[in-house]
């Protein structure tokens, strides 16, 4: 088969983690018989620096002729948080998202064999093992409800950022939720904070709806700041998670670290029609960026996810989580994730044992 894949390289790390991903994805074509032709679009901030903005024009046109997008990260601190959109580097990622229609954010989280000492929780809790899922609803929620900043009489300034689901929202997350436990463990836990939120309590009504209807799928309801906690007390308990749009980036960031790294989890983000976008759930680092640093293998695990979720090509997908941990089991580690003193590797070095396994 000959797939297109777009290209979004991005700023600060995206560029050397993505370089390292593509080359594994030519090692699996290689090796399974399929192609690939990569288009690079140019998106976020060194698009602000290219031609004035962070989406120009035909971005989701470029991406929409191809079978799936690969995404670095966006981002940093040479590009601030400018009032106008147009000049912030995230604004592009929430508009690829929207364009494409990606509402389902889907982020494993997964102690792995040989990492498992990279796992910063109490050994006892550690041995029970991390097999996760986070359904992260992508398109709507704060994110994307209307923002303003306005001068009053009597407070000074003022910001509001709206907070808002519909119903058809939720719904086609939940099922994506419960179609995954289906595949996994059977259980889903919605991470809610209907204590409070409006949009929390119809959130929770439409899941308790779902979960009659998906009676084999054992249910629950968590509170967002007791799932924060859970994540970190005990997270053997879970197996998919669903959640809005920003509980969701949260809860990911901190289920990677339990994990060992933010520099190990993927992403893919999937709607109802292709392409799908994949990407680490990490940002741009500028504190490493452009050293040799970065760990390549959330990026590389989203090619995985590609094969997986995108061409539908499990042994693909397999073959590259099992290079993953080869390399991970030979003890080579880049600096996130090595103990003190221990010897590290760069990215590009981490890419190239990886794609020697393959
Ligand atoms: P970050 O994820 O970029 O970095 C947080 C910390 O994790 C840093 O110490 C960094 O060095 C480390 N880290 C991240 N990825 C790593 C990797 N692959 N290997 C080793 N260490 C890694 O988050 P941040 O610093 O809050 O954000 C930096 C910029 O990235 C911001 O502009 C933010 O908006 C953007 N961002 C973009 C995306 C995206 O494009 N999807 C995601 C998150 C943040
Ligand atoms: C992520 C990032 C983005 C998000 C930012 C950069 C807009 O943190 O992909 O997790 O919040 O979705
Ligand atoms: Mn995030």
């Amino acid at each position: 088969m000959n797939f297109k894949i777009a290209l979004i390289r991005g700023d600060g790390i995206g560029p050397e983690v993505v370089g390292e991903a593509v080359k594994v994805m030519e090692a699996v074509g290689k090796k399974f018989g399929h192609s690939f032709s990569f288009e690079d679009v140019l998106m976020g901030g060194c698009a602000i620096d290219a031609v004035g903005k962070s989406y120009p024009e035909g971005t989701a046109e470029k991406c929409k002729a191809c079978d799936a997008v690969l995404l670095g990260a966006v981002g940093g601190p040479k590009w601030g948080h400018a009032s106008d959109p147009e000049k912030r580097p995230e604004t592009a990622l929430l508009s690829i998202r929207k364009d494409l229609g990606l509402y389902a954010n889907l982020r494993p989280a997964a102690l792995r064999p040989a990492l498992a000492d990279a796992c910063p929780l109490k050994k006892e809790t550690a041995e029970k093992g991390i097999d996760l899922m986070m359904v992260r609803e992508l398109t709507g929620g704060i994110y994307f409800g209307k923002r303003e900043r306005y001068q009053t009489e009597d407070r000074g300034e003022e910001a509001s950022d709206r907070m808002a689901y519909s119903q058809m929202e939720i719904e086609r997350i939940g099922r994506r939720a419960f179609e995954l436990a289906r595949l996994r463990r059977h259980k889903v836990s919605s991470v809610d904070k209907a204590n409070v939120l409006e949009t929390s309590r119809l959130w929770r009504s439409i899941m308790h709806r779902l979960s009659e209807e998906y009676s084999d799928v054992e249910y629950e309801d968590v509170l967002v700041d007791n799932a924060a906690m859970q994540l970190v007390k005990d997270p053997s308990q879970f197996d998919v998670v669903v959640t809005e749009n920003m509980f969701g980036d949260i809860l990911s960031d901190e289920a990677s670290m339990v994990t060992g790294s933010i520099g190990l989890l993927p992403s893919a983000s999937i709607g109802d029609t292709a392409p799908g976008l994949y990407e680490p759930i990490h940002g741009s680092a500028p504190d490493i960026a452009g050293q040799d640093k970065a760990n390549p293998i959330a990026t590389i695990l989203s090619v995985g996810m590609m094969f997986r979720y995108s061409f539908h090509l499990p042994h693909e997908a397999d073959a590259i989580e099992q290079a993953v941990d080869a390399v991970l089991a030979e003890g080579w580690r880049t600096q996130d994730i090595a103990k003190s003193g221990e010897q590290t590797i760069g990215t590009v070095q981490m890419g190239e044992l990886i794609r020697r396994k393959l």
